[in-house]
């Protein structure tokens, strides 16, 4: 098993100066950065012309859905692989057992780092800043900022200073020593939430420009422009994503990809990448950015079953939900799936959650979505999932 995994990752130096001398190469890319844009409709979106000049450079991922509303579950989602029936967007708190992308990461030494627009100062936990913008409105907002919701991040110390802001980020970039995983939020006004969908297209059309040219990064680096939710609650939450960066294929750029994904896939592509643990929550059975499951013989990428009858702009129960009447205790992982990176639950999650030996857990690595509506999650023994 040991002999498994260290083939799985080949550690190479990078350059002289770097402040982390090594790097932890992947399979198709080194470096992860994702960039997260606020409430448009895919149809809106993948009309306009920022994004259209951005899509001849890379990846669009026509199906693409969110999980459901408002915008802060869909944040703490994308990292923990769950939302924990959360359905607002005010402040919320988990504990320490609760694990995030950040364990997989630190688990085989892939540097991480979250970047958030007008930030007051790293690892900042309040609710909101005002910043660059002088409109004396939120700049910076806590809900747009999943990190500093799990106490496994904030009782860190170092994890805590890894939340830092965009001069931070632009600095790192002039060193060539940005993280290998990277979570960025504008600004309330540059992510489109205060102002328009052009403002925010143009604003990354922009923005990307230097981390799209030639020798931009010396590792190969996906990059993934996306959108925490839909704007139309009505309609399925369907939103535009774009993955851009050297690490795509010439061939493969000015493409489509139509497979179904949420933002689960980051964590499973993540996985798949690096040879990562899992979380053994809803990770575990998410589609993996093609891209990728083409190059690593990740087989398992299919429509959820019940798609046709799922409503992503339903929470469904759990601790963070608003009506008590719907409050569920935080799931228990399930121990006994294997996730896209080949192996088990992170062993780590397996200690913090050991307990007596049957328990019941929605997770059920299917890939199946779950919604507060005609689907809400269906709780089993780990044995008692076929997968
Ligand atoms: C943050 O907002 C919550 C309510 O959502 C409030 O209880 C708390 O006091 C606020 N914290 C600060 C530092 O303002
Ligand atoms: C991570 O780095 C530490 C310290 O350099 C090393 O002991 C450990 O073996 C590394 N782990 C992996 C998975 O490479
Ligand atoms: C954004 O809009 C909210 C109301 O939706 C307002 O409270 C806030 O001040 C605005 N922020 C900025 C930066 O304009
Ligand atoms: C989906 O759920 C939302 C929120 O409960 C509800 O307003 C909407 O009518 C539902 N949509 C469908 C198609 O059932």
């Amino acid at each position: 098993m040991q002999r498994f995994i260290s083939s799985l990752l080949v550690v190479a130096c990078v350059g002289i100066g770097s402040v982390s001398a090594e790097l932890t190469r992947g399979k198709v890319f080194d470096r992860f950065i994702t960039i997260w844009l606020e409430n448009q409709d895919y149809a809106k979106v993948v009309v306009d012309s920022s994004i259209a000049d951005l899509k001849r450079q890379g990846i669009l991922l026509t199906r693409y859905y969110a999980h459901t509303h408002p915008s802060q579950p869909n944040y703490l989602a994308a990292i923990a692989g769950d939302y924990f029936g959360n359905n607002h967007d005010d402040w919320v708190r988990l504990p320490e057992n609760v694990a995030t992308v950040v364990d997989l990461l630190e688990d085989k030494n892939v540097t991480w780092s979250g970047y958030f627009e007008d930030v007051p100062g790293p690892g900042y936990m309040g609710n909101a800043s005002d910043g660059s913008t002088g409109t004396d409105g939120w700049d910076y907002v806590r809900k747009h900022n999943p990190f500093v919701t799990y106490d496994s991040v904030t009782n860190e110390g170092e994890r805590l200073l890894r939340l830092e802001s965009f001069d931070d980020f632009q600095r790192a970039f002039a060193a060539k020593q940005v993280p290998q995983f990277v979570f960025m939020t504008p600004n309330m006004m540059n992510d489109g939430h205060n102002t328009t969908l052009d403002f925010a297209t143009k604003w990354s059309h922009k923005f990307l420009q230097p981390l799209l040219a030639d020798k931009a990064f010396n590792e190969r680096t996906l990059i993934s422009l996306t959108y925490d939710e839909s704007e139309t609650y009505t309609e399925p939450n369907h939103i535009v994503t774009l993955l851009l960066g050297n690490a795509i294929p010439p061939a493969l750029k000015g493409t489509q990809d139509d497979t179904f994904y949420t933002h689960y896939s980051m964590l499973s592509t993540l996985q798949a990448n690096w040879g990562l643990h899992h979380l053994g929550r809803y990770d575990v059975g998410a589609n993996v950015f093609k891209l990728v499951a083409d190059k690593v013989g990740y087989t398992a990428n299919k429509d959820p079953e019940n798609l046709p009858t799922v409503n992503n702009s339903a929470s469904y129960p759990g601790i963070l939900h608003d009506d008590p009447a719907v409050r569920l205790p935080i799931p228990v992982p399930n121990t006994k799936l294997v996730g896209a990176g080949g192996l088990g639950i992170l062993p780590a999650i397996e200690a913090a959650w050991s307990g007596p030996p049957t328990y019941l857990t929605p997770y059920d690595g299917s890939g199946r979505v779950f919604d507060g509506d005609r689907n809400p999650p269906v709780y089993n023994t780990p044995q008692g999932f076929s997968s």
